[in-house]
């Protein structure tokens, strides 16, 4: 990310394209809006056009706009979202859903800078920094014939690729203590700090959801507390297999899918047994037939804990938790 961010700031300083390629939750508008913020079109707007949610001719006449009687209904003249943007930023979401039409009209605007309303013959100039983001693989898009190769080197002069959350695990627990802070503030409840048990639950996690899924993670143990959200952890456990999909390149990482299914039967077991042995952690040991140094390893990894367990089990004294040698 430090790289990228350097990248980023370069990128600000210039009125040229950016291409943003990252799954679902992984920042993209969120980098868009801070390169605007940081650029030299930041007294302009910041208007955003959602190419999956909007059908084609609608989508047309927003993006243009019209002059009055330029079809049925068009009872006024009304600009559209590119004059809007005019010194400002154009951010196109999900440019890889943009229909045929519009990739050529875009183009052409990408190219001379100029445009016309809906029904007008009237050139008209617009100077906006246009920033597209895509969750799709635009190239692949691109061999298939799906979208124009020349829009294409249009707008990924500057092409950024966000990770997923799962593949920059060093940053989870910087975002997760910026976004506690964040969210408490947000929701005007103070919040502990992340104890040592949760921090091995957000290493342990997948993230398919990237940053979108740690923030509303966040937001729970804010709202929550420590113990809420981990008993809601547990529930987890019991509900049936994860929601797996395809990662971008098209496969499934059924190493993880078979790690992370042990793990969610291991955290359920245990637990089941600290809870009938009321969290004597010797006896549910003993239960589970594994060494006691084992099993709160275990505890720990599976980011199990109990409020009162210190006072219910008689091997552990205050603080003796942190005593017991856990190797690696
Ligand atoms: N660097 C970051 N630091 C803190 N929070 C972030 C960061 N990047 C993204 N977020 C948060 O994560 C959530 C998802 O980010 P964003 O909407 O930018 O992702 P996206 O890639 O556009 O997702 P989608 O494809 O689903 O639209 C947002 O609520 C945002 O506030
Ligand atoms: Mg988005």
């Amino acid at each position: 990310m430090q790289e990228i961010r350097q990248r980023v700031l370069k990128v600000c300083a210039t009125p040229l394209p950016l291409l943003l390629e990252g799954e679902s939750g992984t920042g993209k508008e969120t980098l868009a809006r801070f390169v605007h913020a940081r650029s030299l079109y930041r007294a302009g707007q910041f208007v955003k056009v959602n190419c999956a949610a909007i059908p084609g001719p609608l989508l047309e006449s927003e993006l243009f706009g019209y002059q009055q009687g330029a079809f049925t209904g068009a009872l006024t003249s009304k600009p559209g979202w590119v004059e809007s943007a005019h010194q400002g930023t154009l951010f196109f979401d999900e440019i890889g859903d943009l229909a045929g039409a519009l990739q050529a009209k875009l183009l052409q605007l990408l190219q001379d800078a100029q445009f016309s309303r809906i029904g007008d013959q009237e050139e008209r100039h617009v100077d906006a920094r246009v920033i597209c983001a895509t969750s799709r693989d635009l190239e692949q898009a691109v061999e298939r014939g799906d979208f124009r190769t020349d829009l294409f080197y249009r707008i990924a002069v500057f092409h950024i690729r966000l990770p997923g959350l799962r593949d920059r695990r060093a940053d989870v627990l910087a975002l997760a203590e910026y976004l506690v802070r964040e969210l408490s503030a947000k929701f005007q409840k103070e919040a502990p700090p992340l104890t040592p048990e949760i921090k091995e639950v957000l290493l342990a996690r997948e993230w398919l959801g990237n940053i979108r899924e740690l923030e509303n993670w966040i937001a729970r143990y804010v709202l929550l507390g420590p113990e809420g959200i981990l008993a809601g952890e547990t529930r987890m456990l019991r509900s049936p297999s994860p929601n797996y999909r395809p990662a971008q390149g098209g496969t499934i990482p059924l190493k993880h899918i078979a790690k992370d299914a042990i793990q969610r039967m291991e955290r359920e077991v245990i637990l089941r047994v600290l809870q009938e042995n009321r969290w004597n952690r010797r006896r549910a040991a003993e239960a589970l037939n594994i060494s006691y140094r084992a099993l709160i390893y275990k505890i720990r990894e599976a980011g199990l804990s109990q409020k009162t367990s210190r006072k219910e089990d008689p091997e552990l004294g205050e603080g003796a938790e942190n005593r017991v040698p856990l190797g690696d």
